[in-house]
């Protein structure tokens, strides 16, 4: 049976249209899901939108409109641009769902049955233009001598009634989780900066709100409304059925991986894991912080005016082609930086000029000069098996071995080397040569290349799904023989049969503005 599979990304707040770190996180997420489903895993994969919370009910007022208004036409952007992208989320999950409500009430019930919630007062300097809490110490002097926020807005003295979470209670549980599972936060660097924040001792954590009411409501306390972290990282077992106990949260639960950026992984590596352990539920197996994507270099901000609709530029440059370039470009873990001109050049270089020029020379040669089809007959020699091996290698180990551990470049350039040597074989084997003096001998070669194209096509599938699609088809591969366990073993085929083929990767030109 096949083993199951449990993906997430974060759930991204609609205050705003998607940004093209959403872009990234979401396609990586998805070159997984595919990557795993190619493997055999029966995969779920989760994601969607965060709706509640401050930070929503403050921008809808801003525009005049309720948060419901606002997330469901933000959210509706979040999930036209994934569908765009050719994410194949199982779920797209909004937190303003029935479901998932009733999966926050139960696990708070559940906290609570445990003796980790307590009511208390939250006390202090309280801004209403920022819906925020600040330390005397931080707060500035107005020109009237009035006590401002360091926004420069007013505040004034706060009590309010706020539900707490014994976070103190589980520094120990979460240091012994950290160090018996030193793959649980990945990579290194996000680690031990949470060992070092654990270490030093952790408070309780204020998990309700009174003064708006934008929220999951507090069971039994329903002036309440829970802090949007509680009910945001609950999100993960909504997905999975929770709290009913069976499938798929049996089948699913814990998850396999939570996918999410280096900014938020306090939440994710200790109050989401003390969440489960006081509800009594297993935590998650690993959580992976990736980095974040500089514009050349530069964050990008409305301030700035250098923010990117990530829609546009897949309309611009393919949806394959930015796929491929988000997850050959950098180290995925730190942090990286892009341009136009890094996501043409790219291209140009290894998909449309090395992988799209391989498939189109072989198949459109077979195409004219075989008309289509013929079987091999004549012997295989010591290079085309050698061809075949290293183009085996990198298809069904290194690549899969590098995207097990989510080190997608270091894969990727596997993938291309054994791309090259594809190329290096033709140019040495010349078939259109042999076409006049050793028809067999080119039929072999030719037999050749389409057992290693076959290869190079599903290895690359997860990142560019459409693009292998065209090329697996006009191969006349059958369903069957497109995934890793078809990449086993040494067997060839000699009957091969060629279907119109088609340029997959055009070469990109560089946008006019940039290349001045
Ligand atoms: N909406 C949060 C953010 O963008 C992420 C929530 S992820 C989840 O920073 F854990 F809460 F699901």
């Amino acid at each position: 049976m096949a083993e199951p599979y449990y993906l997430t990304t974060a759930i991204h707040y609609p205050n705003g249209r998607p940004h093209i770190g959403h872009a990234y996180e979401t396609i990586a997420a998805d070159v997984l899901a595919r990557f795993q489903r190619l493997r055999g895993r029966e995969v779920r994969f989760q994601t969607g939108t965060d709706e509640h919370g401050l930070k929503m009910a403050q921008k809808a007022r801003e525009l005049g409109r309720t948060p419901r208004d606002l997330a469901d036409e933000m959210s509706g952007y979040f999930r036209e641009l994934f569908d765009k992208l050719n994410i194949s989320y199982d779920r797209f999950i909004r937190t303003t769902e029935q479901d998932h409500h009733r999966a926050s009430q139960a696990i708070w019930r559940a906290m609570e049955a445990n003796g980790d919630l307590y009511l208390d007062r939250y006390e202090g300097w309280y801004s209403v233009r920022d819906e925020a809490y600040y330390d005397e110490s931080e707060l500035i002097e107005g020109e009237g001598g009035e006590k401002l926020s360091p926004q420069g807005t007013p505040v004034e003295w706060t009590v309010e009634e706020s539900w707490f979470f014994r976070l103190s209670k589980y520094q120990e549980p979460l240091l012994e989780l950290y160090h018996d599972n030193p793959e649980f936060i990945r990579p290194e660097t996000r680690r031990n900066e949470v060992l070092r924040f654990v270490e030093g001792g952790l408070r309780d954590l204020s998990v309700s709100r009174t003064s708006f009411d934008w929220g999951v409501k507090v069971p039994g306390a329903e002036d309440h409304v829970m802090y949007v972290w509680v009910d945001a990282l609950t999100n993960y077992l909504t997905g999975v059925g929770y709290p009913d106990d069976g499938d798929p949260l049996r089948k699913f639960w814990p998850a396999d991986l939570h996918l999410i950026g280096k900014d938020i992984v306090r939440f994710h590596t200790v109050y989401w894991p003390a969440f489960l352990m006081s509800a009594g539920m297993p935590v998650p197996k690993a959580v992976f912080a990736h980095g974040f994507l500089l514009n050349r270099g530069q964050k990008e901000s409305k301030s700035l005016g250098n923010t990117t609709d990530p829609g546009e530029l897949a309309d611009r440059f393919g949806v394959d082609p930015l796929r491929y370039f988000l997850l050959r470009e950098f180290s995925f873990g730190q942090d990286g930086s892009w341009s136009p001109e890094a996501i043409v050049s790219r291209n140009n270089a290894e998909l449309a000029n090395s992988f799209g020029n391989l498939a189109q020379r072989v198949l459109s040669f077979i195409a004219k000069n075989c008309g289509g089809t013929f079987t091999a007959t004549a012997p295989v020699l010591d290079v085309d098996s050698a061809l075949q091996a290293k183009v085996r290698q990198a298809c069904a180990d290194e690549l899969p071995v590098a995207f097990e551990k989510l080190a997608f470049a270091a894969g990727l350039e596997a993938w291309m080397q054994a791309v090259f040597a594809c190329n290096a074989y033709i140019d040495e084997q010349a078939p259109w040569a042999l076409r006049k003096t050793d028809r067999a001998r080119m039929e072999r070669v030719l037999a050749t290349l389409c057992e290693c194209i076959r290869n190079l096509a599903v290895a690359v599938s997860p990142v560019t799904p459409r693009a292998s699609e065209r090329i697996l088809d006009a191969l006349c591969v059958p369903a069957d023989r497109r995934d890793f366990a078809a990449l086993q073993g040494n067997e060839r085929a000699d009957t091969v049969r060629v279907d119109s083929p088609a340029p997959v990767f055009p070469r990109l030109e560089l946008p006019a503005e940039a290349s001045t």
